[in-house]
């Protein structure tokens, strides 16, 4: 009995080996110089058993999977409200790093993608703190998702800022339209630490899991955030979470997920599990060729669609 998940997991691996195409980021040099033949597989279930397959415990850059935390941290801070004055739910339909703003309000479209989670970032914590705290209280909340202390990629951090032209823009336009309030190169310096966050395919099963067991951690017991903001963070996910491929994805694997360009993918089935992937080379949406794939046939072949 107790060989049946890893089995599974194991063959589901096996089965995607021969998934080719697709090619790591590289508009993060260091992100380009990863082994692209790194493939690992995590499902915690929501009571907390984690079971692996393959290259689930080597660290990576969490990057943009840690927008769908943040978010659900500045509701928890901040309040549901504010936070929606300041960032939208809707799909955009385009790029993650695309400045898709509300018409009239100028908010940005949602929190899943770049301008979004920049507005996200800026709303961690109480009105007054300051930038270094904003990323203090993230390290630690991404920490409390995952049951263990986490950090920053200092190589990955650095050299994504050398070419942060696009989300320096971002934050600049944010600012002018008063979503953001504070400093756009703080914003800009904090959000990228917050990609660079390291993390193992185990981690993120643990994270997923954590929202799929209502906010509390499975493993440690500790209440992370409320039902009502995972509530809002996985819808936020279903919609959003896989940019402008998020219909497909609805259609086709039908649960709440988010992807990261350092190659990790996470999902969250309510109640049930948490799962993870983690393969480097991504597809034209940033989105894990392998990792899709994955989720795809393990969706279909244990029933995880919600619909
Ligand atoms: O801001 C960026 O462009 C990266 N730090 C994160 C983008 C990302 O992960 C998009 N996801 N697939």
């Amino acid at each position: 009995m107790r060989s049946i998940v890893p089995d599974y997991l194991a063959e589901l691996m096996q089965e995607c080996s021969d998934v080719t195409g697709g090619a790591p980021a590289d508009y993060i040099p260091e992100l380009a110089r990863v082994d692209r033949a790194l493939f690992g597989i995590a499902l915690t279930t929501a009571d907390g058993r984690t079971y692996t397959s393959g290259d689930a415990d080597t660290l990576f850059t969490i990057q943009s999977i840690s927008k769908a935390f943040v978010y659900a941290m500045a509701i928890r801070d901040r309040g549901l409200p504010e936070v929606l004055e300041r960032i939208d739910v809707e799909p955009s339909g385009e790029a993650f790093n695309e400045l898709s703003l509300e018409r009239n309000s100028k908010r940005p479209l949602n929190p899943m993608i770049n301008a979004g989670a920049l507005t996200a970032h800026s709303l961690v914590g109480a009105p007054n703190d300051p930038p270094e705290r904003w990323v203090e209280l993230i390290l630690e909340g991404l920490s409390e998702f995952a049951g263990r202390e986490l950090d920053v990629d200092q190589r990955v951090f650095a050299s994504e800022m050398q070419h942060a032209h696009r989300n320096l823009a971002i934050a600049h336009m944010l600012r002018s339209y008063d979503m953001l309030t504070a400093d756009p190169e703080a914003v800009v310096g904090g959000y990228t630490r917050q990609c660079a966050v390291r993390v193992t395919t185990r981690d993120l099963s643990v994270m997923a899991a954590t929202l799929a067991n209502g906010g509390t951690n499975p493993i440690t017991g500790r209440q992370v955030v409320t039902p009502e903001v995972v509530q809002q963070t996985l819808s936020v996910m279903l919609t959003c979470g896989m940019y402008d491929s998020a219909g497909d994805w609805i259609t086709t694997v039908g649960i709440p997920a988010k992807s990261g360009v350092g190659g990790g993918i996470l999902g969250a089935l309510p109640g049930q599990f948490g799962v993870a992937t983690f393969s480097p080379p991504l597809d034209e949406h940033g989105n894990s060729v392998r990792g899709v794939a994955a989720f795809e046939r393990l969706s279909h072949e244990m029933g995880m669609h919600l619909m």
